[in-house]
Protein backbone atom coordinates (compact mmCIF):
# COMPACT_ATOMS: atom_id res chain seq x y z
CA UNK A 1 0.00 0.00 0.00
CA UNK A 2 1.26 3.10 -0.53
CA UNK A 3 2.38 6.06 1.77
CA UNK A 4 -0.70 8.42 0.39
CA UNK A 5 -3.51 5.49 0.72
CA UNK A 6 -2.15 4.06 3.80
CA UNK A 7 -2.60 7.91 4.87
CA UNK A 8 -5.71 8.21 3.59
CA UNK A 9 -7.33 5.22 5.05
CA UNK A 10 -5.78 6.11 8.02
CA UNK A 11 -7.59 9.79 8.32
CA UNK A 12 -11.00 8.28 7.69
CA UNK A 13 -11.91 7.71 11.45
CA UNK A 14 -10.79 11.24 12.20
CA UNK A 15 -12.49 12.80 9.60
CA UNK A 16 -15.46 10.60 10.71
CA UNK A 17 -15.71 12.23 14.28
CA UNK A 18 -14.58 15.93 12.36
CA UNK A 19 -17.23 16.54 10.00
CA UNK A 20 -20.01 18.82 10.89
CA UNK A 21 -23.41 16.71 11.45
CA UNK A 22 -25.42 19.82 10.62
CA UNK A 23 -23.46 21.05 7.29
CA UNK A 24 -23.69 17.01 6.40
CA UNK A 25 -27.22 17.16 6.65
CA UNK A 26 -27.65 20.37 5.32
CA UNK A 27 -25.60 19.06 1.99
CA UNK A 28 -28.23 15.33 1.81
CA UNK A 29 -31.20 17.27 2.21
CA UNK A 30 -30.05 19.45 -0.71
CA UNK A 31 -29.52 16.61 -2.90
CA UNK A 32 -32.40 14.33 -5.02
CA UNK A 33 -33.91 11.17 -4.34
CA UNK A 34 -30.91 9.40 -6.48
CA UNK A 35 -28.49 11.86 -7.39
CA UNK A 36 -25.89 12.17 -9.58
CA UNK A 37 -22.73 13.48 -7.98
CA UNK A 38 -18.83 14.20 -8.65
CA UNK A 39 -16.17 13.62 -6.24
CA UNK A 40 -12.81 15.65 -7.00
CA UNK A 41 -9.80 14.15 -5.55
CA UNK A 42 -12.00 11.18 -3.70
CA UNK A 43 -8.60 9.46 -2.47
CA UNK A 44 -9.95 5.83 -1.57
CA UNK A 45 -13.34 6.72 -1.52
CA UNK A 46 -14.52 6.97 2.00
CA UNK A 47 -16.86 9.34 1.30
CA UNK A 48 -19.54 7.31 -0.58
CA UNK A 49 -19.04 4.54 1.69
CA UNK A 50 -19.14 6.97 4.52
CA UNK A 51 -23.29 8.39 3.61
CA UNK A 52 -23.91 4.86 2.81
CA UNK A 53 -23.02 3.67 5.95
CA UNK A 54 -24.50 5.91 7.70
CA UNK A 55 -27.54 5.96 5.78
CA UNK A 56 -27.59 9.75 4.02
CA UNK A 57 -26.99 8.25 0.85
CA UNK A 58 -28.78 4.66 -0.43
CA UNK A 59 -28.88 5.27 -4.35
CA UNK A 60 -27.96 7.38 -7.37
CA UNK A 61 -24.63 7.99 -9.30
CA UNK A 62 -21.18 8.97 -7.29
CA UNK A 63 -18.63 9.77 -10.09
CA UNK A 64 -15.24 9.26 -7.71
CA UNK A 65 -12.39 11.15 -9.69
CA UNK A 66 -8.82 11.20 -8.27
CA UNK A 67 -5.23 11.31 -10.17
CA UNK A 68 -3.65 9.38 -8.24
CA UNK A 69 -3.95 6.00 -9.55
CA UNK A 70 -3.31 3.75 -6.80
CA UNK A 71 -5.80 5.60 -4.29
CA UNK A 72 -9.01 4.88 -7.02
CA UNK A 73 -8.02 1.45 -7.21
CA UNK A 74 -7.81 0.93 -3.70
CA UNK A 75 -11.05 2.69 -3.25
CA UNK A 76 -12.92 0.68 -5.60
CA UNK A 77 -10.98 -2.55 -4.38
CA UNK A 78 -12.09 -2.09 -0.84
CA UNK A 79 -15.71 -1.17 -1.80
CA UNK A 80 -15.94 -4.07 -4.13
CA UNK A 81 -14.69 -6.22 -1.04
CA UNK A 82 -17.90 -5.77 0.91
CA UNK A 83 -20.01 -8.37 1.12
CA UNK A 84 -23.08 -5.90 -0.21
CA UNK A 85 -21.45 -4.90 -2.97
CA UNK A 86 -21.96 -5.98 -6.54
CA UNK A 87 -18.40 -5.05 -9.23
CA UNK A 88 -18.86 -4.34 -13.03
CA UNK A 89 -15.59 -3.13 -14.20
CA UNK A 90 -14.54 0.40 -12.58
CA UNK A 91 -18.07 0.17 -11.33
CA UNK A 92 -19.30 -0.97 -8.03
CA UNK A 93 -22.49 -0.70 -6.49
CA UNK A 94 -24.02 -0.43 -2.71
CA UNK A 95 -27.77 -1.33 -3.18
CA UNK A 96 -29.02 1.17 -5.13
CA UNK A 97 -25.50 3.80 -4.86
CA UNK A 98 -23.40 3.01 -7.88
CA UNK A 99 -19.87 4.24 -7.82
CA UNK A 100 -18.27 5.27 -10.40
CA UNK A 101 -14.16 5.23 -10.36
CA UNK A 102 -12.11 7.46 -12.35
CA UNK A 103 -8.16 7.80 -12.50
CA UNK A 104 -7.99 11.29 -14.19
CA UNK A 105 -6.75 15.03 -12.85
CA UNK A 106 -10.71 16.18 -12.38
CA UNK A 107 -10.06 19.81 -14.13
CA UNK A 108 -9.43 17.69 -17.53
CA UNK A 109 -12.13 14.86 -17.02
CA UNK A 110 -15.17 17.53 -16.23
CA UNK A 111 -13.98 20.23 -18.64
CA UNK A 112 -14.02 18.22 -21.38
CA UNK A 113 -17.52 16.44 -20.55
CA UNK A 114 -20.99 17.91 -20.62
CA UNK A 115 -22.49 15.80 -17.34
CA UNK A 116 -24.25 17.32 -15.59
CA UNK A 117 -24.19 16.38 -11.04
CA UNK A 118 -26.23 17.43 -8.36
CA UNK A 119 -23.30 18.49 -6.50
CA UNK A 120 -19.49 18.63 -6.62
CA UNK A 121 -18.01 17.29 -3.50
CA UNK A 122 -14.09 17.98 -2.66
CA UNK A 123 -13.21 16.54 1.16
CA UNK A 124 -9.56 18.17 1.80
CA UNK A 125 -9.53 19.03 -1.76
CA UNK A 126 -10.20 22.59 -1.77
CA UNK A 127 -7.11 23.46 0.26
CA UNK A 128 -4.98 21.82 -2.42
CA UNK A 129 -6.10 23.12 -5.67
CA UNK A 130 -6.66 26.33 -7.42
CA UNK A 131 -10.15 27.77 -5.78
CA UNK A 132 -11.32 30.11 -8.90
CA UNK A 133 -10.00 27.42 -11.27
CA UNK A 134 -12.34 24.81 -9.73
CA UNK A 135 -15.09 26.65 -9.29
CA UNK A 136 -15.03 27.48 -13.15
CA UNK A 137 -14.48 24.21 -13.92
CA UNK A 138 -17.36 22.84 -12.08
CA UNK A 139 -19.97 25.93 -12.52
CA UNK A 140 -21.56 24.57 -15.99
CA UNK A 141 -21.65 20.90 -14.62
CA UNK A 142 -23.40 21.86 -11.36
CA UNK A 143 -24.72 24.41 -8.96
CA UNK A 144 -24.03 22.50 -5.44
CA UNK A 145 -20.69 22.46 -3.87
CA UNK A 146 -19.78 20.42 -0.70
CA UNK A 147 -15.98 21.00 0.30
CA UNK A 148 -15.70 19.19 3.92
CA UNK A 149 -12.56 19.18 5.80
CA UNK A 150 -11.10 22.22 3.82
CA UNK A 151 -7.97 23.91 6.00
CA UNK A 152 -8.22 27.39 7.39
CA UNK A 153 -5.76 28.81 8.16
CA UNK A 154 -4.07 27.39 11.39
CA UNK A 155 -2.03 24.30 12.75
CA UNK A 156 -1.23 23.84 16.43
CA UNK A 157 1.23 21.19 17.73
CA UNK A 158 2.03 20.70 21.36
CA UNK A 159 4.59 20.90 23.59
CA UNK A 160 5.60 24.14 21.82
CA UNK A 161 9.50 23.76 20.32
CA UNK A 162 11.33 26.98 19.68
CA UNK A 163 11.51 26.43 15.97
CA UNK A 164 7.65 26.48 15.71
CA UNK A 165 6.53 29.53 14.63
CA UNK A 166 9.02 29.39 11.59
CA UNK A 167 8.53 26.12 10.63
CA UNK A 168 4.91 26.71 10.38
CA UNK A 169 5.51 30.13 8.78
CA UNK A 170 7.20 28.37 6.04
CA UNK A 171 4.26 25.62 6.29
CA UNK A 172 1.97 28.25 4.99
CA UNK A 173 4.14 29.81 2.60
CA UNK A 174 4.40 27.20 0.87
CA UNK A 175 0.47 26.42 0.67
CA UNK A 176 0.54 29.46 -0.72
CA UNK A 177 3.26 30.44 -3.24
CA UNK A 178 4.49 26.75 -3.84
CA UNK A 179 1.24 25.23 -4.49
CA UNK A 180 -2.35 25.85 -6.37
CA UNK A 181 -3.81 25.59 -2.94
CA UNK A 182 -4.22 28.17 0.08
CA UNK A 183 -4.04 28.08 3.59
CA UNK A 184 -7.45 29.69 4.17
CA UNK A 185 -9.43 27.90 1.74
CA UNK A 186 -12.24 27.60 3.53
CA UNK A 187 -12.67 31.46 4.00
CA UNK A 188 -11.65 31.92 0.47
CA UNK A 189 -14.12 29.05 -1.10
CA UNK A 190 -16.68 30.70 1.08
CA UNK A 191 -16.31 34.44 -0.33
CA UNK A 192 -16.13 32.82 -4.12
CA UNK A 193 -19.47 30.87 -3.33
CA UNK A 194 -22.62 32.98 -5.15
CA UNK A 195 -24.72 31.33 -2.17
CA UNK A 196 -23.48 29.94 0.88
CA UNK A 197 -26.00 28.00 2.36
CA UNK A 198 -23.42 26.33 5.81
CA UNK A 199 -20.49 26.58 7.53
CA UNK A 200 -18.91 25.40 10.33
CA UNK A 201 -15.56 24.16 11.75
CA UNK A 202 -14.59 20.35 11.55
CA UNK A 203 -11.09 20.35 13.76
CA UNK A 204 -9.02 17.83 13.19
CA UNK A 205 -7.43 16.76 16.51
CA UNK A 206 -5.09 14.04 17.72
CA UNK A 207 -4.33 13.76 21.66
CA UNK A 208 -2.61 10.84 23.18
CA UNK A 209 -3.04 7.74 23.77
CA UNK A 210 -3.29 7.44 20.32
CA UNK A 211 -5.04 4.43 17.43
CA UNK A 212 -2.79 3.05 15.25
CA UNK A 213 -4.20 5.03 12.70
CA UNK A 214 -3.66 8.11 14.50
CA UNK A 215 0.30 7.31 14.20
CA UNK A 216 -0.11 6.99 10.85
CA UNK A 217 -1.73 10.16 10.78
CA UNK A 218 0.94 12.07 12.60
CA UNK A 219 3.90 10.72 10.83
CA UNK A 220 2.43 11.22 7.80
CA UNK A 221 1.56 15.36 8.23
CA UNK A 222 4.45 15.90 10.33
CA UNK A 223 6.63 14.32 7.28
CA UNK A 224 4.55 16.41 4.64
CA UNK A 225 5.27 19.49 7.08
CA UNK A 226 8.93 18.59 7.19
CA UNK A 227 9.01 18.23 3.27
CA UNK A 228 7.10 21.24 2.11
CA UNK A 229 9.19 23.62 4.06
CA UNK A 230 11.85 22.17 2.82
CA UNK A 231 11.54 23.06 -0.50
CA UNK A 232 11.17 26.37 0.67
CA UNK A 233 14.86 26.61 1.86
CA UNK A 234 14.49 25.86 5.70
CA UNK A 235 15.52 22.18 6.91
CA UNK A 236 13.60 21.17 9.43
CA UNK A 237 14.68 17.71 9.67
CA UNK A 238 15.75 18.17 13.21
CA UNK A 239 12.25 19.84 13.94
CA UNK A 240 10.79 16.63 12.33
CA UNK A 241 12.79 14.04 14.34
CA UNK A 242 11.96 15.57 17.44
CA UNK A 243 8.03 15.74 16.85
CA UNK A 244 8.40 11.89 15.54
CA UNK A 245 9.96 11.10 18.65
CA UNK A 246 7.11 12.77 20.62
CA UNK A 247 4.53 10.51 18.58
CA UNK A 248 6.48 7.51 19.39
CA UNK A 249 6.21 8.59 22.88
CA UNK A 250 2.64 9.80 23.26
CA UNK A 251 3.32 13.09 24.13
CA UNK A 252 2.84 15.19 20.95
CA UNK A 253 -1.01 17.10 20.77
CA UNK A 254 -1.54 18.19 17.27
CA UNK A 255 -4.46 20.14 16.09
CA UNK A 256 -5.90 21.73 12.43
CA UNK A 257 -7.97 24.34 11.95
CA UNK A 258 -10.96 23.05 9.10
CA UNK A 259 -14.06 23.89 8.03
CA UNK A 260 -17.03 21.92 6.17
CA UNK A 261 -18.48 24.84 3.92
CA UNK A 262 -21.15 24.58 1.50
CA UNK A 263 -22.98 26.59 -1.20
CA UNK A 264 -24.11 27.38 -4.38
CA UNK A 265 -21.50 28.34 -6.64
C1 LIG B 1 -5.90 15.27 0.83
S1 LIG B 1 -6.35 14.08 -0.34
C2 LIG B 1 -8.04 13.79 0.10
C3 LIG B 1 -8.59 12.53 -0.48
C4 LIG B 1 -10.03 12.20 -0.05
N1 LIG B 1 -10.96 13.22 -0.50
C5 LIG B 1 -10.10 12.04 1.44
O1 LIG B 1 -10.45 13.01 2.13
O2 LIG B 1 -9.78 10.94 1.94
C6 LIG B 1 -6.53 15.02 -1.83
C7 LIG B 1 -6.70 14.14 -3.05
O3 LIG B 1 -6.95 14.99 -4.16
C8 LIG B 1 -6.29 14.41 -5.29
N2 LIG B 1 -6.13 15.48 -6.28
C9 LIG B 1 -5.46 16.64 -6.16
N3 LIG B 1 -5.58 17.39 -7.27
C10 LIG B 1 -6.34 16.66 -8.13
C11 LIG B 1 -6.81 16.88 -9.45
N4 LIG B 1 -6.53 18.02 -10.10
N5 LIG B 1 -7.58 15.93 -10.03
C12 LIG B 1 -7.88 14.79 -9.37
N6 LIG B 1 -7.45 14.52 -8.12
C13 LIG B 1 -6.70 15.45 -7.50
C14 LIG B 1 -5.02 13.82 -4.73
O4 LIG B 1 -4.50 12.81 -5.57
C15 LIG B 1 -5.48 13.30 -3.39
O5 LIG B 1 -5.84 11.94 -3.41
Amino acid sequence: MSDHVSYLEAKRPLDDRSLDRDVLSAFVDALPASPTVLEAGCGTATMPERLFEWGLLDAGTWVAVDSHAAAVTAGRDRLAGRPDATRNGDTVSLGDLTVEFVVADVFEHIGGSRRRFDAVVGNAFFDIVDIERALSTFRPCTDLVYAPITYNGETTVAPPMEPDEQVFARYEEHMRSYRPGHPEAARRLRAALAEPLADAASPWRIEPPYTAAERTVLRHLIETIRTAVGETGLDADAWARQRRAQVADGRLRYEAANRDVLGRI
